[in-house]
C-alpha cells in the first residue's frame, strides 16, 4: 500500500529518495510524488513537489536529473478516499507552498476538519484526499516551530498515519509521526532515513529504530530525537535490520511471481532448518518459547490472517487438529476482531502474515491481546509490526516476497504452522514413530517440488499448458477440494482472481451440491485438488457430479494414480506426501495456473490492478 520514504543529509535527496521508492513499489500503489527542499536563487530555500499518476518510472523521467536539495520525502500511493489523479497522489502542499506532506493511513474525522479549515480558515483544498487537511492542519498551528505544529495537528486528528512533513523554512528538517501505520528511521553518516518499511533502507543502512505508535520525531543529519505526541520523551536502542535472506532482485526471471515460484524450495528448506529434531520425532520452534508443561494446558487455538496467510491458517488449523489433538480453528482476521470473541486464559493465538503489517490481523491480535489472550506471530518480514505485536512467534524465513500474490510465503506459512502441530503433537498425543515419520516426509517436500517445478515450470507443452489454454478462455471456474485440499483450492481460486482477473470461486468439494452446482454449465473448467488421502474416493465422486454437468475438470492428483487420472480432461499429477503435507505440492500447479493465464491475458503480474501487497488499511 502507501510507501513513505525521506532523506536529510549530505548527498542529492532526490536520486535516493526515487531509489527508495522503486524498493516499495512491490507494495502496490497508483501514483508517486516527492517533496524536496530546493535551494533558491535568493539564498533561501523553497518546496519543489513532482507528482505523477502510474508508476515510479513516470516520476524519475518529471524529475529533472540534477534537482537539487538535500532533504525531501517521496510517497506512493494507493487511493482510499478520491481518484487515481495527480492532484490526489502525495505529497500535498498547504496554501503558501512552503509545507508538504506525505500520509499514509486514514484520516476518519477528514470531513469535520476539512469542513471547519473551509470555513473558518477560507482554505481551498486542491484534492479529494483526507490526507490534504494534515498540510492545511499543520499550516494552521505553526508558529516557527515545526515539531509542535505537527504535534498540534495531530492532536485534532482521529485516525491513522505514517505521516512526515517537510518545510520549506527548515532546509535540513523532517518531521514524522506514527499511529498504527509503520515507520522506521535509519542512521547514516551525516544522513538520516526514513521510510515505512525497512526494505527501502537496506541499501544504506543497517542501523534502525522502528517508531512505537503515537510518537513523534524530529529528524537532522545528525540523527533524530523521538517523544511522544503527549511531550513525554522516548529514548529507543538502535536495532540492527537483519540481512534479507534470499535475494529482491529478478535476476533472470521475467517476473517476481515466477522466480517466487521457483525459490520455494529453497525457502521452504530455510524455513524447516533446524526445527524438524529426527531423534525425538519431535520439532523445535524456539520463538514459541514453550515448555510441554504450557503445550499441554492449552486448550484451544486460533489461527488468524487474512488472504492467502488465512489458507495457510485453515490447513495449520487441522494439522493442529490431527496431530495434536487440539481443538483448532482458522478465521479472517477482520471478522474475528469485531465479533465480540469469546477468549480465555488457556486459549492461544498464531497470527499468520507475510508482511506483518496487515492492520486487519493487527486489529484481531490487539482484540485478543485485550481480552487476556496470548498471541504468537508466524511472519516473514523480520521486526514487522505484528512480529513485534506480538513479542513471541517464528519467522517463516521466506526471504523477500516481491510479487503482490503471495506463492513461496504461503508454503513456508504451511510448512510452519505443520512443524508446530509436530512440535504441540509430541507434547500432547503424538507417539515418537509416527512424529519421526511425518518429520521426515516434511523434510522429504523442498527435494520433490524441485523435482516437480523443474519438469512442469517451464515446460510450453503438457497439462499446465493444457489447462492455462482452458482457463483463459472461460467466463468463470470453480476450485474445489476436501480437507485441507479444500484450503488448497480456496488459495488456487484467490491466485487466479488476482492475477489473472478470471472470475472464479473456491467449494468445499461437497457443499457445491447445495447450490453452486447450478453455475456448472459444459463450458466450466472445474479445478479439482483430489490428492490420495482419506478424502480421495469422495472428492471423485464430486468430480463425478460435475463431469455429469459437462463440466471440463482439471484434476491434481497424485503421482500413480491412474484412476483418479482418467476422469479428467486434464490431469496434473503432484508427487505424493502424507495427507496433511499434500498442499505445499498440490498448491504449486495453482501457482502457475495463475501466472501462466496472468500472462497470456497480458496482466500486469507483479502488481495486479487493485492490489497492495501491504494491507495496511482496514
Ligand atoms: C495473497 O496473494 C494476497 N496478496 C493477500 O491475500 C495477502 O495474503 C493478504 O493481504 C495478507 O497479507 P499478509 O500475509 O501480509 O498479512
Amino acid at each position: 500500500m502507501c510507501g513513505i520514504v525521506g532523506y536529510v543529509g549530505e548527498k542529492r535527496a532526490a536520486p535516493l529518495l526515487l531509489d527508495g521508492l522503486r524498493r516499495l513499489e512491490y507494495r502496490g500503489y497508483d501514483s508517486a510524488g516527492l517533496a524536496m527542499i530546493t535551494p533558491t536563487e535568493g539564498g533561501g530555500y523553497e518546496l519543489n513537489v513532482i507528482r505523477r499518476v502510474g508508476f515510479v518510472a513516470e516520476l524519475v523521467k518529471a524529475v529533472p536529473e540534477n534537482l537539487a536539495g538535500r532533504a525531501g520525502v517521496g510517497h506512493t500511493r494507493w487511493a482510499t478516499h478520491g481518484a487515481v489523479t495527480e492532484a490526489n497522489a502525495h505529497p500535498h502542499v498547504d496554501s503558501t507552498g512552503r509545507i508538504a506532506v506525505i500520509h499514509n493511513g486514514i484520516i476518519e474525522n477528514f470531513a469535520s476538519l476539512r469542513a471547519h479549515l473551509e470555513e473558518e480558515e477560507g482554505v481551498k483544498f486542491r484534492s479529494e484526499t483526507d490526507s490534504e487537511v494534515l498540510a492545511h492542519l499543520v499550516r494552521k498551528f505553526y508558529t516557527g516551530d515545526p515539531l509542535e505544529a505537527v504535534r498540534s495537528a495531530l492532536a485534532v486528528v482521529t485516525g491513522t498515519w505514517g505521516v512526515a512533513v517537510v518545510f520549506a523554512d527548515h532546509a535540513d528538517l523532517i518531521i514524522a509521526s506514527r499511529n498504527g501505520s509503520p515507520l522506521v528511521v535509519g542512521k547514516g553518516d551525516g544522513e538520516t532515513f526514513l521510510a515505512s518499511d525497512p526494505h527501502a533502507l537496506a541499501n544504506y543502512t543497517r542501523s534502525i529504530v522502528y517508531l512505537e505508535d503515537r510518537e513523534i520525531v524530529k529528524i537532522t543529519r545528525e540523527g533524530w530525537e523521538i517523544s511522544r505526541l503527549d511531550g513525554r520523551p522516548v529514548s529507543h536502542a538502535i536495532e540492527e535490520l537483519g540481512i534479507e535472506l534470499g535475494s529482491s532482485e529478478k535476476g533472470s526471471f521475467p517476473h517476481f511471481m515466477l522466480k517466487e515460484i521457483h525459490e520455494q524450495p529453497e525457502s521452504l528448506s530455510r524455513c524447516l532448518l533446524g526445527r524438524v529434531v529426527p531423534e525425538t520425532g519431535g520439532a523445535k520452534l524456539g520463538g514459541f518459547d514453550l515448555t510441554p508443561r504450557e503445550i499441554v494446558a492449552i486448550r484451544r487455538l486460533g489461527i488468524l490472517g487474512c488472504g492467502t496467510s488465512f489458507h495457510a491458517g485453515l490447513v495449520g488449523a487441522t494439522a493442529m487438529e490431527q496431530l495434536a489433538r487440539l481443538p483448532a480453528f482458522a478465521e479472517i482476521a477482520s471478522e474475528f476482531r469485531y465479533r465480540n470473541p469469546v477468549i480465555s486464559a488457556d486459549d492461544l493465538f498464531l497470527a499468520v502474515s507475510q508482511s506483518g503489517e496487515t492492520a486487519d490481523t493487527l486489529g484481531a491480535i490487539q482484540e485478543a491481546q485485550t481480552k487476556g489472550g496470548r498471541v504468537m506471530g508466524v511472519v516473514n518480514v523480520v521486526g514487522s509490526t505484528i512480529a513485534r505485536t506480538c513479542g513471541r512467534g517464528v519467522y517463516v524465513h521466506s526471504g523477500p516476497e516481491i510479487a503482490v500474490a503471495s506463492t513461496k510465503a504461503f508454503t513456508s506459512q504451511v510448512a510452519a504452522l505443520l512443524v508446530a502441530s509436530l512440535m504441540f503433537g509430541r507434547s500432547r498425543m503424538l507417539g515418537p514413530g509416527e512424529g519421526r515419520a511425518f518429520g521426515a516426509d516434511l523434510l522429504a517436500v523442498p527435494g520433490r517440488m524441485a523435482s516437480w517445478l523443474d519438469a512442469n515450470a517451464t515446460s510450453h507443452t503438457g497439462p499446465i499448458v493444457d489447462a492455462v489454454e482452458l482457463l483463459v478462455n472461460a467466463r468463470f471456474v470453480f476450485f474445489l477440494g476436501r480437507g485441507v485440499s479444500a484450503a488448497v483450492a480456496m488459495e488456487g481460486a484467490l491466485k487466479l482472481k488476482e492475477v489473472a482477473y478470471i472470475p472464479c470461486m473456491s467449494y468445499p468439494a461437497a457443499e457445491m451440491k447445495h447450490g453452486p452446482i447450478a453455475l456448472i454449465d459444459k463450458q466450466t473448467p472445474v479445478v479439482a485438488i483430489v490428492p490420495d488421502d482419506q478424502m480421495r474416493d469422495k472428492t471423485l465422486s464430486n468430480v463425478q457430479e460435475v463431469r455429469a454437468r459437462g463440466a471440463r475438470v482439471i484434476l491434481i492428483h497424485t503421482e500413480g494414480d491412474t484412476e483418479a487420472a482418467q476422469l479428467a480432461e486434464v490431469a496434473i499429477a503432484v508427487p505424493r506426501a502424507s495427507a496433511l503435507i499434500t498442499p505445499l505440492l498440490s498448491v504449486l500447479p495453482l501457482q502457475l495456473f495463475a501466472y501462466r493465464a496472468g500472462l497470456a491475458l497480458g496482466r500486469d503480474i507483479d502488481r495486479p490492478r487493485n492490489l497492495a501487497k501491504s494491507v495496511t488499511v482496514e
